[in-house]
């Protein structure tokens, strides 16, 4: 019989690592709702002409690693491959952006077709955070203060670094665009197949190699930030200004061009070293032209994304936080009657003391495995309902992980002993 696997570079997601990606996410629920973002959701399924259009025909994104399908209309759709051409289109859609500002975010799977490795998969998970109408550049300084928060909420505050760039306005671009192609031109000989075929389609993804043998010429290469209007050099001095008062440390690199074609002005990546090649935790920037270029009305953007596995691995290595779903209190029963009085009182603890997790024994078992059942619950404390125990009404408390004698107290007195305890934690 066939055994079907999981496709290639899609994750299954077990109960042990589960702990870590809930973890992370009610971190950025919390930190999203601080700063007044609001969640969307949109469909995981877009027109593939969405994506073609804001992300750029010549990107790797859609040349090489869109899933895109025909359905049985005949329409051409795509597993999305990042959430903000949904979000501004969803936006547009529902007037959420007119005359107004909006604060969104949003969290869900995205498909890319790459070669799977550590830290890029074909399913991965975005959170991402889009904030709409806003000039800056204090927005941009708030969204790096608010990534910056979580990763001192997330313990990874000395693992990831801040690079930032200013790509300028879309004139600005245009011309720095012909001084690079015809720096390259000069170079020819020194190109690599990749870089020769950006050449005239997407010359600034030249400077974004990987190659290391690119890496003299990009050094060499016109620098961007020579290129800048007025208005985007001072809308980057004022955001590391900004960045300086708040103490934000930062790195400018001016061969920081990002992947997407909706992108001008400020940009930026948290990068760590802990992840090997795929080093980039955290990316974004602004977006100024994005909502017009979808039908909307002329609208300033700015927003990032973050891949939620390239976390998961970085928490569990440097972080691992503790949110294990240990019980805390584990309920042992020894025959039919106390088996009646546990449930009920499983119950009332589970109303009396809602912060703490209540195990009850399940298939019933001698007291010597519930015990052992207890210890593997990782419950600090046993609540023990025996023969004797029913007779007098009572339970006998026993300390799993102190080194405590074990105590015999009235049921009626069990509530208000454990919260004492809790209290006392
Ligand atoms: P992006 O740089 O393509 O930007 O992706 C953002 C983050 O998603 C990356 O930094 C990385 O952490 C994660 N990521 C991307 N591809 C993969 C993959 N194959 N496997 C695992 N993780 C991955 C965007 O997607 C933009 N929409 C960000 C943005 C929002 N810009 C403005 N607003």
């Amino acid at each position: 019989m066939t055994q079907y696997q999981a496709i290639r570079g899609m994750n299954d997601i077990l109960p042990e690592q589960v702990n870590t990606w809930q973890f992370i996410e009610s971190a950025l629920r919390t930190l999203a709702a601080d700063y007044g973002y609001k969640e969307i959701r949109f469909p995981v399924i877009e027109s593939l002409g969405l994506f073609k259009r804001t992300i750029g025909e010549v990107t790797d994104i859609v040349e090489k690693e869109m899933y895109a399908f025909q359905d049985r209309n005949g329409d051409w759709l795509a597993l999305r491959p990042e959430g903000t051409a949904g979000c501004v289109r969803a936006a547009i859609e529902h007037g959420l952006l007119y005359n107004q500002q909006q604060k969104l975010w949003y969290m869900g799977p995205m498909f890319r077709h790459e070669r799977p490795q550590k830290g890029r998969y074909r399913q991965f998970f975005q959170f991402g955070l889009e904030a709409f109408g806003y000039q800056g550049p204090d927005i941009d300084a708030e969204i790096l203060l608010l990534t910056a928060r979580l990763w001192r909420i997330l313990g990874l505050e000395n693992q990831v670094a801040l690079q930032l760039n200013s790509l300028g306005s879309v004139e600005a671009r245009a011309v720095y665009r012909q001084q690079l192609i015809q720096y390259y031109e000069q170079h020819l000989a020194l190109l690599d197949e990749d870089s020769k075929r950006r050449l005239h389609s997407n010359p600034l993804r030249i400077l974004d190699s990987k190659n290391p043998d690119m890496q003299a010429l990009n050094q060499q290469a016109p620098k961007l930030s020579d290129c800048l209007d007025t208005e985007s050099s001072q809308h980057f001095a004022r955001l590391c200004s900004l960045l300086d008062a708040a103490k934000l440390p930062y790195t400018i690199n001016p061969c920081l061009v990002r992947g997407l074609d909706y992108y001008n002005g400020t940009v930026f990546e948290w990068v760590t070293t802990a992840l090997g090649a795929q080093g980039t935790v955290c990316a974004g920037g602004r977006y100024n032209g994005l909502v017009e270029q979808l039908g909307g009305k002329m609208t300033p953007g700015i927003g990032f994304a973050l891949g939620l596995e390239r976390l998961v691995i970085l928490v569990e290595q440097f972080a691992k936080p503790d949110s294990s779903n240990n019980a805390d209190i584990f309920i042992i029963t020894v025959g039919d009657a106390a088996q009646t009085t546990g449930m009920v009182l499983a119950e009332q603890l589970r109303d009396a003391l809602p912060a703490q997790k209540i195990a009850l024994n399940l298939n019933e078992a001698n007291l010597k495995n519930q015990m052992k059942r207890a210890d593997k619950s990782g419950a600090a404390i046993a609540v023990i309902l025996g023969e004797e125990e029913m007779q007098q009404q009572s339970v006998t408390i026993k300390y799993l992980r102190e080194d405590k004698p074990q105590q015999v107290i009235a049921v009626s007195a069990l509530i208000d002993f454990l919260k004492q305890g809790a209290a006392n934690e």
